[in-house]
C-alpha cells in the first residue's frame, strides 16, 4: 500500500475517533433546532409551557416533578429527590448530551402523556426553557 492511499484512509479513520466524543456534547439551542426541523414547523413557548402544567389524561403532568417553574429545583413524585432546574439559563448542564435529554423524555412523555413525545412537543417545550433567563 502506498504512503498517500494509507494515508487517505488512516486520516479520515482518526479523525472519526477525535470527532466522536465530541458529537455527544450540544446545546440546548442545538437540540431545539433539531427538533424543529424534525417538526417541519416553528416552535411555540406559550404551547410549551402548556404542554408542561397540563395534565394529559394521566395522574402526573410534568410539572408534578419539575414544579411549574423550570428556574428552581423540582422534587420527584415518588421517590423525592430532588431533581436540578430545567431551564438552561438556571442550569448549564441541561440539554448538553442529546442521549441524556432522549432518554428522558422518552420516559417522562411515556409517563405523563402514555406515549412519546412528538419532535414538535419538545421543540415547543425547549424553546419556553430558553425564554427563561436569570
Ligand atoms: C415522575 C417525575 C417526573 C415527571 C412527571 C417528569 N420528569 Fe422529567 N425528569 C425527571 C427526572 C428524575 C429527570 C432526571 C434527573 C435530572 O436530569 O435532573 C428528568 C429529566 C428530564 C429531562 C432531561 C433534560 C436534560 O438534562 O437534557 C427532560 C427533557 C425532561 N425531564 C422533560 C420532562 C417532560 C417534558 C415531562 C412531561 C412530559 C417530564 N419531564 C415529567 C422526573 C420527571
Amino acid at each position: 500500500m502506498s504512503y498517500l492511499k494509507f494515508f487517505s484512509l488512516a486520516a479520515p479513520m482518526a479523525l472519526a475517533l477525535l470527532v466522536t466524543p465530541a458529537q455527544a456534547q450540544t446545546t440546548p439551542t442545538e437540540q431545539m433546532t433539531g427538533y424543529v426541523a424534525q417538526a417541519g414547523q416553528p416552535a411555540q413557548a406559550a404551547r410549551g409551557q402548556e404542554f408542561f402544567t397540563a395534565k394529559h389524561g394521566k395522574e402526573w403532568s410534568c410539572s408534578t416533578c419539575h414544579t411549574s417553574k423550570p428556574t428552581v429545583d423540582g422534587k420527584h413524585a415518588t421517590t423525592g429527590k430532588v431533581i436540578a432546574p430545567m431551564a438552561p439559563a438556571f442550569n448549564p448542564q441541561r440539554f448538553t448530551d442529546a442521549a441524556k435529554t432522549e432518554k428522558w423524555f422518552r420516559r417522562n412523555c411515556n409517563d405523563v402523556v402514555g406515549r412519546e413525545c412528538t419532535a414538535g412537543e419538545k421543540a415547543d417545550f425547549l424553546s419556553w426553557l430558553l425564554t427563561l433567563k436569570s
